[in-house]
């Protein structure tokens, strides 16, 4: 019998109604434009309203996906939402999403790992159907970031937006998700935080406690030290070299941590998914936005090779190795 393997067979995405460009950050904070591009190469994001929740905006990109994977509903196995700000511990957002969808019964549940959540949970599904626990499995990456942040504190502030991004992963007997790599050191928990839990009886001016804190400097460094090793020992580990490489898919927080990642790699930008001018950091969200973002605009086509890689709070890491 060959052997079962997970494709990604369709992808999807949501972006907020509401844009918000450096410019009109400009008016509110102390901030600039040109501080912004050169620091990060964020120029917009989107911001979600009322409505645009973490289960709404998760199962609009879950609902694309399943379109373009052309499989109906009732077909899915399994559901997870990759998120760091969802509206309720439970019910999951993968829960909702099932709801929001009418997927019948199937396991959904969320998985927690910040920046890095959707390679973890890729990495979940991927386990569920070459074990035949699933033969189609939603994973969707989804943040309304804008809800746990301090909107005075330009050093964070500039840097985050919302959005939804998801995959359809189904069984094939074809090559497609070759391996995953996941890495966390807790150790390192104190450079990046978020404790949006807070107690109901809390007063409303020490909410400070429960936005991000991150030591952006010290988080940059951590982050180009290993993601450099990772990506590069993914490829080599699987019997590939770099220059297999058609596409890397970056999580896209700071376009300076993504430009020495494809240096180490040795691919020029062109092979480079970029999203962070338009969509800013939005955690889990990334890297499935700038997914469907490569495949909806004819850059990703099938059989290509592609790297997915993200970093972020945890400290958490990791990586994919795709045959798309
Ligand atoms: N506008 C203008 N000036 C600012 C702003 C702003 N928005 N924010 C900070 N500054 C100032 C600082 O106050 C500081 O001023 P000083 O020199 O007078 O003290 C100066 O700019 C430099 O600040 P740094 O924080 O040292 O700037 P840096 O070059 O490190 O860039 C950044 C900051 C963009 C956050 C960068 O460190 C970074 O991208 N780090 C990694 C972030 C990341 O990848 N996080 C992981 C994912 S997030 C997650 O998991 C949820």
């Amino acid at each position: 019998m060959s052997k079962i393997n997970s494709k990604i067979i369709g992808t999807g995405g949501y972006l907020p109604l509401n844009k918000v460009t450096n410019h009109d950050l400009e008016q509110r904070l102390d901030t600039s434009h040109d501080w912004i591009v050169q620091r990060t190469g964020i120029h917009q994001r989107y911001v979600a309203n009322k409505e645009e929740t973490v289960a709404y905006m998760a199962a609009k990109a879950a609902e694309q996906a399943i379109q373009a994977a052309r499989i109906t509903k009732d077909q899915i196995g399994l559901i997870l939402v990759a998120s760091c700000s969802g509206e309720s511990v439970f019910p999951s957002a993968a829960g909702s999403v099932q709801k929001i969808l009418g997927i019948p019964e199937c396991p959904a549940f969320d998985i927690s790992a910040a920046c890095a959540g959707f390679v973890y949970a890729l990495s979940v599904c991927d386990a569920f159907i070459k074990t035949q626990q699933a033969k189609y499995a939603l994973v969707i990456g989804s943040e309304v970031m804008s809800r746990v942040f301090d909107k005075d504190d330009r050093s964070i502030a500039v840097l985050f937006g919302d959005g939804a991004g998801a995959v359809v992963l189904g069984a094939s007997t074809e090559e497609g998700l070759i391996a995953t790599s996941l890495h966390a050191d807790g150790n390192y928990d104190e450079l990046l935080s978020l404790s949006h839990m807070y107690p109901a009886d809390i007063n409303k001016d020490d909410l400070s406690d429960y936005y991000i804190h991150m030591d952006g400097r010290e988080v940059y460094k951590v982050a180009v030290n290993k993601l450099e090793e990772m990506v590069e020992k993914i490829i080599v580990d699987n019997g590939y070299q770099k220059s297999d490489l058609n596409w890397l898919v970056p999580h896209q927080a700071n376009y300076r941590i993504i430009k020495s990642v494809a240096k180490r790699l040795e691919l020029p930008e062109e092979q480079v998914i970029l999203t962070v001018a338009e969509h800013a950091n939005t955690s889990a969200a990334s890297i499935p936005l700038a997914l469907d973002y490569g495949v909806r605009n004819n850059k990703i086509k099938l059989g290509d090779l592609i790297l997915l890689e993200a970093f972020g709070g945890g400290l958490a890491w990791g990586s994919a190795l795709v045959r798309y």
